[in-house]
């Protein structure tokens, strides 16, 4: 059966690159996958996992066979005619997409009557027409294209890829989108076929969905402080109605990681840049920016000036589960306390490789308790479970001050108190 499964090619072994690569390897495709960046690849090929992601090293040790990785185009023009763009689109200073890898990719196309481009990166509306005209304006014609945008969010990326929600297939209804289709079809997902530029426009949409979820509950913590209601609370009571649900109800530092931001503001730009203004975005993008620094005012309604305070930084990364540091808070969040004049130090269980680079003058440690030794106060800035289940009596014994920040609202605030330490929250009413 495995054998009946065309190749593939993935251009762009990065998060969603690799995990696409690793999972339509374990559903038995024979994948063939580019990158330029050569260090990659040679790691790759020694059987190497470069990210962090719960399971895909497994994957791709048990699919060995099945993967193959080069720094060149052509062994994967040569064996598969469906050709999956991962490559990244970081946001400009404009705040637009920067589209230059899709372009080099697209660039790289020799004439063909035989191959597609199946874009799961990450690009705004209208971006596939314009691939479409190039490659037509080149001689190009015989290219198929289809948009198929990633939902997948790190940490659970396998799983996600495995046991999507849906598959977007947007394409001009031509051999590539039924072979997309085809492909899918083990995982059963609810198939959304469509135009090209409404896939592109449900990608954004979604992201940018979520995301004004995330800074609207933010907002009622903020209001909650003010009003001396808890948001774990409120959020338990609005989420029970389905029509709102329980997820992405969570208040926080805010959203960070590199789709979020960069997803909303590029449809807020690509909105303005078609004559929209979208309001709504502008204020969720502000109530972002604006929720990483609470913390440090948390931090100096206890502690006064910050000048000469030991604080710790428990999680680094923009999420558990992932070595993720884009557009993290702990970014934000140690330049504020080091411009107070506090000393930070940090721990992170796997990111800490990417962040020493990041985190200059931050001091870290190899565990939670190491962080915690002889500190003012900690703030736990990401929800790894080794943080929720940490020793607090440990914890208090180690630490020189009692503050416990806790930006995700993850701890049993009576398991810090009991250990004689002082709870803060988000949203969760006033400290005692
Ligand atoms: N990371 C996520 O959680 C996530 C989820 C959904 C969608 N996306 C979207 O998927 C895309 C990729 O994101 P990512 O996080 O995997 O990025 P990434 O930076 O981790 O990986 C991108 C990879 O592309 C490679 N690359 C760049 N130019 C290339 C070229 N011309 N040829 C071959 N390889 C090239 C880079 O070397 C890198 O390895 C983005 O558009 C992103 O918005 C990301």
């Amino acid at each position: 059966m495995a054998s009946e499964r065309p190749p593939i090619a993935v251009i762009g072994t990065g998060y969603v690159g690799l995990v696409t690569a690793a999972g339509f390897a374990q559903l038995g495709s024979e994948v063939w996958c580019v990158d330029i960046d050569t260090d990659k690849i040679a790691r790759l090929e020694r059987g190497e996992v470069p990210i962090y992601e719960p399971g895909l090293a497994e994957c791709v040790v048990a699919n060995r066979e099945r993967l193959h990785f080069s720094d060149q185009l052509a062994p994967a023009l040569e064996h598969s005619r469906l050709l999956f763009v991962a490559v990244g689109t970081p946001p400009t200073y404009s705040g637009d997409a920067d589209l230059s890898a899709v372009h080099a990719v697209v660039d790289a196309m020799p004439v063909s009557d035989h191959h597609a481009l199946i874009m799961k990166s990450t690009v705004p509306v209208g971006t596939g027409e314009a691939i479409k005209r190039i490659l037509a304006e080149r001689g190009k014609t015989g290219f198929s294209y289809v948009s198929c945008p990633e939902f997948l969010k790190e940490g659970d990326a396998l799983d996600d890829f495995l046991h999507p929600d849906r598959v977007v297939v947007g394409d001009d209804g031509d051999w590539a989108g039924d072979a997309v289709v085809e492909l899918y079809a083990p995982l059963s997902a609810p198939i959304v076929r469509t135009d090209v530029a409404s896939a592109e426009m449900i990608k954004l949409a979604a992201n940018a969905f979520l995301a004004t979820k995330i800074s609207f509950i933010n907002e009622i913590a903020n209001v909650c402080e003010e009003t001396g209601a808890d948001v774990v609370e409120v959020a338990r009571g609005m989420g029970l109605d389905h029509r709102i649900g329980q997820s992405f109800l969570k208040p926080g530092l805010g959203f960070g990681g590199s789709c979020f931001p960069k997803d909303v503001s590029a449809l807020k730009q690509l909105a303005g840049n078609s004559g929209y203004h979208f309001q709504l975005l502008t204020a969720v993008i502000e109530v972002n920016e604006l929720q990483k620094r609470r913390v440090v005012a948390k931090l100096q309604k206890h502690l006064g000036s910050l000048v000469g305070r030991k604080i710790a930084l428990l999680g680094l990364a923009f999420k558990p589960h992932t070595d993720d540091m884009r557009e993290a808070s702990s970014l934000v969040l140690a330049a504020r306390l080091q411009a107070d004049g506090a000393k930070v130090y940090a721990y992170d269980p796997v990111a800490e490789e990417v962040a020493r680079s990041l985190l200059v003058g931050v001091e870290f440690a190899t565990d939670a308790l190491e962080a915690l030794t002889g500190v003012d106060a900690c703030v736990v800035v990401t929800e790894w479970p080794e943080f929720t289940t940490l020793d607090w009596s440990e914890a208090q014994a180690r630490m020189s001050g009692t503050l416990v920040v806790d930006g995700r609202n993850c701890l049993e605030p009576s398991s810090v108190t009991a250990a004689g330490l002082v709870y803060e929250g988000i949203g969760r009413g006033a400290p005692e």
